[in-house]
């Protein structure tokens, strides 16, 4: 083995990965290595975590800090069947137990708080409600059921005082993340859901104060970070964005300037960090600047920021400090719970495995 060779097998490139990161006065993460958030649909059918995930989640601990897979923070919220809530003593008392775990391995977790808007489904809506939008339109594409594939629910748009309770929602989901023991709360504000619903123009038809210019469409988030943070200390939230995600929505070029807007108006709050949300951030936007995602948030974020998108070990490292502050891995992490101890052992990592979302390592 020639002494390139060696290096790469000792891990030599990564090192950077396996240092401390003092995010604030309150959170210092062993390493910068983030287990990202990852959705499994195997909660019991009261959508409290079970024993196995207990499990899961505490052989994940040596990550610098693990998002929890996203929380629905009200049962109008639902999207996809065995999610988790955190709105009942009895889904509070089973994160306890994940959250106790993390912690006797050492770990450091953040609660995802999660509402899908109009990605929700009135068949998992007690009373078979609609879901909840910023306006009155269906998602495109289909979803999967059991009766097959159908069209998205139509939703109902959300009235100025829903969207008043909204923003207490979270609140007071974020407050049971904390009674529940969690280290902090990261708020969903990708993908495609409530949040990014209101923060994207094809969703988000609105002629109110919470739609039609940046300043407008960027409220409700705004509204959202600054209810919870009355709850939880600001250094110990989250918040995670997906400027050019385009999860189940159509791209419209006016939307990079709502994240233009947004992103300094998250600096004044003195977050925990933002977190970037993508499948592969190798692909540059123009309408954010002609950066890559990433890039784009700490253009225009200047606090701390996790990277995520389709990134090892080996193509993360160079970005940190520079790009990002952490890195967020997914689909590796179901594949290698001990990620971080093979980062420091040199050892090879398993690859990415669709079937891991079911069956993880
Ligand atoms: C099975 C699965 C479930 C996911 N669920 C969530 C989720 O609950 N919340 C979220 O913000 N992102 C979710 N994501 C996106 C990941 O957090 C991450 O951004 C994405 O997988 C890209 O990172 P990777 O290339 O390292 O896997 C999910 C991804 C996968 C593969």
């Amino acid at each position: 083995m020639s002494a390139m060779e060696q290096d790469a097998a000792s891990g030599a490139d990564t090192d950077i990965l396996l240092q401390p990161y003092t995010l604030n006065d309150k959170l210092t993460f062993k390493n910068r290595v983030v287990m990202a958030p990852m959705t499994r649909c195997v909660n019991d059918d009261d959508l409290a975590p079970t024993p196995a995930m207990v499990e899961y989640y505490a052989k994940r601990a040596n990550a610098g800090m693990i998002v929890s897979e996203a929380i629905i923070v009200h049962p109008r919220a639902q999207g996809y069947p065995n999610v988790p809530g955190i709105f009942t003593d009895k889904q509070i008392e089973g994160w306890r137990k994940v959250v106790d775990a993390v912690h006797a391995n050492g770990g450091i977790i953040f609660a995802q708080l999660w509402h899908t808007g109009r990605i929700a489904t009135a068949a998992f809506i007690p009373g078979g409600e609609a879901p909840l939008a910023p306006s009155a339109l269906r998602a495109p594409g289909r979803v999967r059921r059991a009766e097959g594939e159908v069209p998205h629910d139509l939703p109902d748009e959300m009235t100025i005082e829903q969207i008043h309770e909204m923003a207490e929602i979270y609140a007071q989901a974020a407050e049971n993340a904390m009674k529940a023991g969690f280290d902090g709360v990261e708020i969903h504000g990708a993908n495609g859901y409530l949040i990014d619903q209101f923060l994207h123009y094809d969703p988000n038809r609105r002629t109110d104060e919470y739609g039609g210019t940046p300043e407008n469409m960027a409220r409700f988030c705004l509204e959202v970070v600054d209810a919870v943070c009355k709850r939880v200390d600001s250094e110990l939230v989250g918040l995670r964005l997906s400027p050019a995600g385009y999860a189940q929505m159509e791209e419209d070029e006016r939307d990079g300037e709502v994240f233009k807007y947004l992103l300094p108006e998250l600096d004044k709050r003195n977050l925990a960090y933002v977190h970037g949300s993508i499948f592969v951030d190798q692909v540059t936007y123009d309408y954010l600047d002609g950066e890559r995602i990433t890039g784009f948030i700490r253009k225009y974020y200047k606090g701390n920021t996790i990277g995520v998108g389709s990134y090892t070990p080996e193509t993360a490292a160079p970005l940190i400090d520079n790009t990002f502050d952490m890195i967020a891995i997914g689909r590796l992490y179901l594949t290698n719970a001990d990620l971080v101890g093979k980062l420091e052992r040199g050892e090879e990592l398993n690859p990415i495995d669709d079937a891991a979302t079911l069956n993880p390592e």
